[in-house]
C-alpha cells in the first residue's frame, strides 16, 4: 500500500470510493461529491486530498483543508478534516490512522494549531478513530433535519437531496418552494431532503410544519497541534460550508 497525494485524474474512483462508504449505523447518509469530488475541498483557502492506493487502486481518502478561526479571542489558523473514506474491504487495516499522519504533517506545516472535524450521531467507527487518533469530544452541535417524504426509510441506497441555506423574506414563499422540491423529489425517486437550521426558529418552524421533521447531532472533535492550544468553554461557531 502506498499513500500519494490525490490528482485530479482520480475523480471518479475517488467518486466511487464515497459511493461505497456512506456514513453512521443510526441515520445513514450516504453523499457522493459528484461531479467533482474535489468541489468540497476547494471550499478551503488551501488544502490536500490523500488517497492509499493497493496496487494503484484507490482505497482509501482523507482530506484537509485551512481556515482562520476565532480562538480565545484571537484569530488563528486551523485545520478541517473531512472526506476519511476506506473501502469496506480494507477497513480496520490502520488505513485511516495513515491517512491522518500525512495529514497532521501538512495542517502542522501550514502553521495550523488545531484540528477539527464533525462526525454524526451513530458514527462509531468514526468515533472511535478519532479518539484514537487524540482528538477530543468537545461538544455536540443539533442539526435539524426533515423528512419530507413523509414515510421514510433509511437505507443507504436512497437518494437524498440537502437544502443548502437560503433566506426568504416571507415564510410562506419558502414553504412553496419546499412544497415543490418534495414533488420534484418524489417525481425523481429522492425519499429525503435535509438541511441544516436553527432548532426553534420561529420561520423555520412555520414553513415546515407540513413536514416530519428529526433533530441530528454533529459531534464536533478538536486536536491541539501546538502546546497550550485548546477551545474555551463559550459557544462555537461552526460554518455551514463544513456541513
Ligand atoms: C471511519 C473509517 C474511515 C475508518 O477507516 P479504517 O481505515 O477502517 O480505520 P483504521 O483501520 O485506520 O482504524 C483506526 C482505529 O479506528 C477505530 N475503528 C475503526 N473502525 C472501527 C469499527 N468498525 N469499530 C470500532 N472501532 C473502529 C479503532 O480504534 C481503530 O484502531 P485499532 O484497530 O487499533 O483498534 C471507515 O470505517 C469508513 O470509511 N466509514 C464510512 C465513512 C465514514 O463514516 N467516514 C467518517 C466520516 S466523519
Amino acid at each position: 500500500m502506498n499513500i500519494r497525494e490525490a490528482t485530479l485524474e482520480d475523480d471518479k474512483e475517488l467518486q466511487d470510493l464515497q459511493a461505497k462508504c456512506p456514513q453512521g449505523k443510526t441515520l445513514i447518509v450516504s453523499l457522493v461529491n459528484t461531479p467533482d469530488f474535489f468541489a468540497r475541498a476547494k471550499a478551503y483557502e488551501s488544502y490536500r486530498v490523500y488517497v492509499a492506493c493497493d496496487d494503484h487502486r484507490i482505497i482509501s481518502s482523507a482530506a484537509c483543508g485551512m481556515r482562520q478561526a476565532f480562538i480565545k479571542g484571537s484569530l488563528r489558523r486551523v485545520g478541517y478534516e473531512f472526506q476519511y473514506f476506506t473501502s469496506p474491504d480494507y477497513r480496520g487495516k490502520g488505513i485511516a490512522k495513515q491517512l491522518h499522519k500525512q495529514i497532521v504533517d501538512y495542517l502542522t506545516q501550514q502553521g495550523a494549531v488545531l484540528s477539527y472535524l464533525l462526525v454524526m450521531e451513530g458514527n462509531l467507527p468514526a468515533m472511535r478513530l478519532f479518539a484514537s487518533l487524540g482528538f477530543e469530544h468537545h461538544c455536540a452541535l443539533v442539526m435539524p433535519g426533515l423528512a419530507i417524504y413523509k414515510e421514510m426509510k433509511v437505507a443507504h441506497e436512497e437518494k437524498m437531496w440537502c437544502l443548502i441555506p437560503i433566506g426568504f423574506k416571507d415564510p410562506d414563499h419558502l414553504t412553496m418552494l419546499l412544497r415543490y422540491l418534495n414533488n420534484r423529489a418524489l417525481a425523481r425517486g429522492v425519499e429525503q431532503i435535509f438541511c441544516i437550521g436553527e432548532r426553534n426558529h420561529p420561520f423555520l418552524t412555520r414553513c415546515m410544519k407540513e413536514f416530519v421533521r428529526f433533530d441530528t447531532n454533529m459531534h464536533l472533535y478538536v486536536k491541539s497541534l501546538q502546546q497550550h492550544v485548546s477551545l474555551s468553554d463559550a459557544p462555537v461557531y461552526v460554518n455551514g460550508i463544513d456541513l
